[in-house]
């Protein structure tokens, strides 16, 4: 059976180290395109340099020109500019609307079957104008952020708690900004909820706000000890669990930047929710029930995502 195709739109920090995961992973060929071709050439041969070290016979290739992406099976974009200190990522929207834009063209005239999900901020604003602009179907076009933002939250509770981020879940809700929603009754220590383990003298909600709000500050933190760029790491590694998921048809449940059609009274939205990634794209979304709390945050974070949206619409026109 011939090896998977993974085309990575975008050679910068986290195209380069999702190329590297892909790898080591063995999930599949590297087909890197950037606008300055030289960087996704140079970074695709540098990579599948480390093959013989690391043991893996992944094929890399990098340039400019949208042919190489033909009949990918999976898409990960991370095209156009990160932020800088003091930039929020809805600040991106006027630069990186058009580049998505015209990746989406891309894709569409190239591997319109492909599985893609969409990295560039600000996120669920972008994908949204992806898949307007792609036309591919809703459930093949979604947003890696939830699994970042949730996996920072179980890094703090597990730091919080003493123990292994293995044992820790979180549930982080709502659009990739300053509005999302972690949600502390659906996150557990194998299985203990939080508010369990406050009334268990394991911690005190004061400090569990406080991790809530590192959590949603997650990104701006890096931003502002790296100086330039925003972090890749930890977004890369998540876009990974999710083109896993759909190449091994593994049905994993994460939350993801997914399209609503009237699920949690939404619709027309690309927002945060839990949603089943399979062979099929997202499988399914699921809908948990919120708290009246929740619900108005939830709310809330859809609002400023929706005004994004409208933003990206004029700009896209
Ligand atoms: N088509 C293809 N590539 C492009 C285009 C375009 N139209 N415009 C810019 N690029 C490339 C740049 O040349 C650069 O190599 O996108 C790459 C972006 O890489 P970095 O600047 O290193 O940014 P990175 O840290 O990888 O983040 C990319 O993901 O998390 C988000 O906020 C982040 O929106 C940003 C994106």
């Amino acid at each position: 059976m011939a090896r998977n195709k993974i085309a990575l739109i975008g050679a910068g920090n986290i195209g380069g180290t999702l190329a590297h995961l892909i790898g080591l992973k063995e999930l599949g060929d590297v087909v890197l395109f950037d606008v300055f071709g030289g960087v996704a050439a140079g970074k695709a041969l540098d990579i599948m340099q480390s093959g013989p070290v690391d043991d893996f016979d992944s094929t890399m290739t990098g340039g400019s020109d949208y042919a190489a992406i033909k009949d990918a099976d999976v898409v990960i974009i991370t095209a156009g500019f990160p932020r800088t200190p003091g930039m929020s990522r809805d600040d991106l929207i006027g630069k990186n609307a058009g580049v998505i834009a015209t990746v989406a063209e891309g894709i569409k005239a190239n591997c319109p079957n492909a599985f893609v999900i969409c990295i560039t901020n600000p996120l669920d604003a972008m994908v949204w104008v992806l898949q307007q602009k792609s036309g591919l179907p809703a459930n093949k076009v979604v947003g890696m952020a939830g699994v970042l933002d949730s996996a920072r939250f179980r890094l703090f509770l597990a730091q919080e708690f003493g123990v292994s981020v293995e044992d820790v879940t979180a549930f982080v809700l709502g659009g990739h900004g300053d509005t999302m929603v972690p949600l502390t009754r659906y996150s557990t220590v194998a299985g203990i909820p939080v508010p369990d383990l406050i009334k268990m003298g394991w911690t005190t909600q004061e400090k569990i706000d406080a991790i809530c709000t590192r959590t949603a500050n997650g990104g701006g933190e890096i931003v502002k000890l790296l100086e330039r760029g925003s972090a890749f790491y930890a977004p890369a590694a998540s876009a990974i669990a999710m083109a896993e998921a759909y190449l091994k048809d593994k049905k994993r449940v994460l939350p993801c930047a997914a399209y609503l059609t009237g699920q949690y009274g939404i619709n027309d939205l690309y927002v945060g929710v839990p949603v089943v990634i399979g062979a099929g794209g997202v499988e399914k979304i699921v809908e948990i029930e919120l708290n009246a709390t929740e619900k108005a945050a939830f709310d809330k974070s859809c609002g400023a995502v929706r005004e994004l949206i409208e933003a990206s619409r004029k700009l896209i026109g």
